[in-house]
Formats: structure tokens, C-alpha cells, sequence
């Protein structure tokens, strides 16, 4: 294939977006004030519908948007239904599927936005918005998001598996893949609150409770609470199986300090929130988090707006996606990571 002057111009456009983060446009509240003035309210009216239809649907959004700026920085990436490249998408990995929720309440959101401003706003931006409206409905706390997220083209299955940070990490492994994507240890254990929220399929922890058809005695898991899930889980569990528990389970839709509560009591549902507890220094700040819940809600806000920045694109990079699951038609090729470029050897992609 020959190479045209497009196809360099998108080639350079798109080694402008690999430039170190300084350099480039950064993230700021308010960003469709004058372009989309209405598109948070969308985004909110959106969130609300669904959360009274389902409020189970909060702990859903705020795991995407998590998810989706673990694999790819925040770029949508983990809406794609298909990705152009071919192959499996973000969606399909085990970490994601069946266990990610919410996906229709971003369409909705998006589908209302595009009438009132068409090709303005990112689906990136919409689940940033979406994440926080559903911290606002669980846990009565607001925080300004910084937009202008631009949406990526490429989701692929090995990224989420390389990227997401499964149950079963220790510590060390958690502090290390936080701080792969410039969050502390600290912003770690804060992040992991969200677990006061929302559900797990038993496949996350079926491995504490049941060694085969044995019961496993594991110190870290309080005996009633292993009963209670073995009653819940049969050991015959697999990725497939679909039954749900609450990880808070007083309180699944209230976003509060709880989960730190429940550590100490052994009642930590995977092994990597058992885990907080083993490490000294995660364990003080889990009891620094279980007895001042303000303290909690504030810095938890703050590591979110952190998350939300995880390798953005902004600018010209990227495109706004016309519909979250599919990449637009006539996408540039520096926008499907010049695939077919790439497969020549011509050009060096992302
Ligand atoms: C620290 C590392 C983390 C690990 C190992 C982890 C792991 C998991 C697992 C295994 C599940 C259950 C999935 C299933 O249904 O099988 C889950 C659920 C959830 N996680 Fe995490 N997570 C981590 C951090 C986070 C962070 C940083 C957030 C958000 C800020 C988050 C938010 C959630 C929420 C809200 C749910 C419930 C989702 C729902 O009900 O649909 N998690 N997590
Ligand atoms: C995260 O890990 C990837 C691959 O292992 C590496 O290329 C990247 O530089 C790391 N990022 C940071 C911020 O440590
Ligand atoms: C599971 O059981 C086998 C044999 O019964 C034993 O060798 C193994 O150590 C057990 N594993 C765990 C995690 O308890
Ligand atoms: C809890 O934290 C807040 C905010 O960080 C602080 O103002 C307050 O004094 C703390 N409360 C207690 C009881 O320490």
C-alpha cells in the first residue's frame, strides 16, 4: 500500500498524542459550558432514571469508569462492543464479563446528548460524569469532573487482562499496579471503598471458601461470613455461574466507610481487600478510613478526579465516538491505531 500525505499528517497527528502529558491540552471542569451547556444534566437525568429503576446500577458505572481508565487510560475503550482490529474487546475479558453493568445507561445518556449536541461530547466524559453522579446518589457527595476526554478506537481483550488488578493480588501487587498508573498506595486504599457499594459473582472468591468440595479454614475470612457465602456459592461455581452477593452486605447502595469496618471483622469478600489488613501500613490507613467517614469521602473524591486523568487523550487525539459502542464509520487511520500502516511495518502504532 502506498503511503499518501493523509496517512503521514494522521501518522504525525498521532505521535503528537503519545507526547508526555505536559505538553498537551489537560483536563478542565466546565469543558462543555459553552459547546454542550446541558450535557452533565443529560448525564444525570440519564444516571437517576436508571438508579430508581435499579439502584445496584450506581456500583455498575463507577466499576466502568475504573475499568475503563485501568486499560487504555480513560477513553471509552471498555464500551466498545467490537474492536476494528478484529479479535476479542475490553468487554469480553474475564474481569469484565459478565460481571461490568451499566452499559445501556451510557447509551441512553449519550443517545439524549447527541439531540441536543451532536459530535460534541465523549463517551470517556460521559462515564466520568456518570461515576460521579452515582457517588453523588450512593454516597451524597459532589465533586467537579475535569473534561475533555477524547474517546480511543481500540479495545482489546489482552490489555484488560494485563491492566486490571485481579482479586487474588497481594499487597505488593496492588500497591505496584496502582502506581503503574500514578496512584499512591494510599489513593489505592481509597479507591478500594468503592467495594461499600455493589455485588460480586462468585467466581471472584469462590477459591476462599471451597478447596473442591472441601470447605477451606482461611484466617483472613471470618468462619461465619465463609459459611454464610458457602451457602450462597457451590463449589462447583465457575466463571459462569450467576449468582451475586452484596460486598457491603448491610448497606450495597450506600457509598459509606463501611467496607473498611468489615475488614477488620474478617469480612473483606476477596483476597485482595483481605489483603489491606495484612500490610501495616494499608491497615492504618483503613483504620484511619473505618473512624472518620468524612475524611474518607473527601480524599475519595479527590482519587477519583486522579483516576479520571489516567493517560487522556485531549485535543485533536482521539475522536467523540457518535455511539459509545462502535468506533464512527470513516474513522482516520491514526484513530484505528493505523492498522493497516502498521501491518506493513511502515509506521510504529501506539
Ligand atoms: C484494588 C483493586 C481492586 C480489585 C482487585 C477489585 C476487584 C473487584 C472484583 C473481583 C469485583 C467483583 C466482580 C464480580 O462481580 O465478579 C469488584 C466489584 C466492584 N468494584 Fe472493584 N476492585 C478493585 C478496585 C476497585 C476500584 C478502584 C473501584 C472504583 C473506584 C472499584 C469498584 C468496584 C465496584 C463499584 C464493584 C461492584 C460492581 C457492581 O456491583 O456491578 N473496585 N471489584
Ligand atoms: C506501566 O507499565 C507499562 C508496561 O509494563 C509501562 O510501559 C509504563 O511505563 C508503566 N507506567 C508507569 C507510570 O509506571
Ligand atoms: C486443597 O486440597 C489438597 C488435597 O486435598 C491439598 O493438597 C491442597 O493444599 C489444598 N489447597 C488449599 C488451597 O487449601
Ligand atoms: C475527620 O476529618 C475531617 C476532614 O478531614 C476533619 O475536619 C475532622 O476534624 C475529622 N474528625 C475527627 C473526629 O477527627
Amino acid at each position: 500500500m502506498a503511503v499518501t500525505p493523509g496517512l503521514v499528517l494522521a501518522a504525525v497527528a498521532c505521535a503528537m498524542c503519545l507526547l508526555p502529558v505536559l505538553v498537551r491540552a489537560q483536563l478542565q471542569v466546565g469543558f462543555y459550558q459553552r459547546t454542550c451547556p446541558n450535557a452533565e444534566t443529560l448525564v444525570r437525568q440519564a444516571v437517576a432514571t436508571a438508579f430508581a429503576k435499579d439502584a445496584g446500577i450506581a456500583a455498575g458505572l463507577i466499576r466502568l469508569h475504573f475499568h475503563d481508565c485501568f486499560v487504555r487510560g480513560c477513553d471509552a475503550s471498555v464500551l466498545l462492543a467490537t474492536n476494528p482490529g478484529g479479535g476479542k474487546t475490553e468487554r469480553q475479558a474475564i474481569p469484565n464479563n459478565p460481571s461490568l453493568r451499566g452499559f445501556e445507561v451510557i447509551d441512553a445518556a449519550k443517545a439524549s446528548i447527541e439531540q441536543s449536541c451532536p459530535s460534541t461530547v465523549s463517551c470517556a466524559d460521559i462515564l466520568a460524569f456518570a461515576a460521579r453522579d452515582s457517588i453523588t446518589l450512593t454516597g451524597n457527595v459532589f465533586y467537579p469532573v475535569p473534561a475533555g476526554r477524547r474517546d480511543g478506537s481500540v479495545s482489546k481483550e489482552q490489555d484488560a487482562l494485563d491492566n486490571l488488578p485481579p482479586p487474588t493480588f497481594t499487597a505488593q501487587q496492588l500497591i505496584d499496579r496502582f502506581k503503574n498508573k500514578t496512584l499512591t498506595a494510599e489513593e489505592m486504599v481509597l479507591l478500594s471503598g468503592a467495594h461499600t457499594v455493589g455485588r460480586s459473582f462468585c467466581a471472584s472468591f469462590v477459591k476462599r471458601i471451597w478447596n473442591g468440595t472441601t470447605p477451606i479454614v482461611d484466617a483472613g475470612l471470618s468462619p461465619s461470613y465463609a459459611a454464610l457465602l458457602r451457602s450462597l456459592c457451590p463449589s462447583s461455581t465457575t466463571q459462569t455461574t450467576l449468582i451475586t452477593t452484596a460486598m457491603d452486605p448491610g448497606s450495597p447502595d450506600v457509598l459509606d466507610n463501611n467496607y473498611y469496618k468489615l475488614l477488620p471483622r474478617n469480612m473483606g469478600l476477596f483476597f485482595s481487600d483481605n489483603q489491606l489488613r495484612v500490610d501495616g501500613n494499608l491497615n492504618a490507613l483503613v483504620n484511619t478510613f473505618a473512624a472518620n467517614e468524612t475524611m474518607w469521602k473527601e480524599r475519595f473524591a479527590a482519587a477519583m478526579v486522579k483516576m479520571g486523568r489516567i493517560e487522556v487523550q485531549t485535543g485533536r487525539c482521539g475522536q467523540v465516538r457518535l455511539k459509545c459502542s462502535v468506533v464512527n464509520p470513516n474513522s482516520s487511520p491514526s484513530s484505528v491505531e493505523l492498522a493497516s500502516v502498521d501491518e506493513e511495518g511502515v509506521i510504529a502504532t501506539s
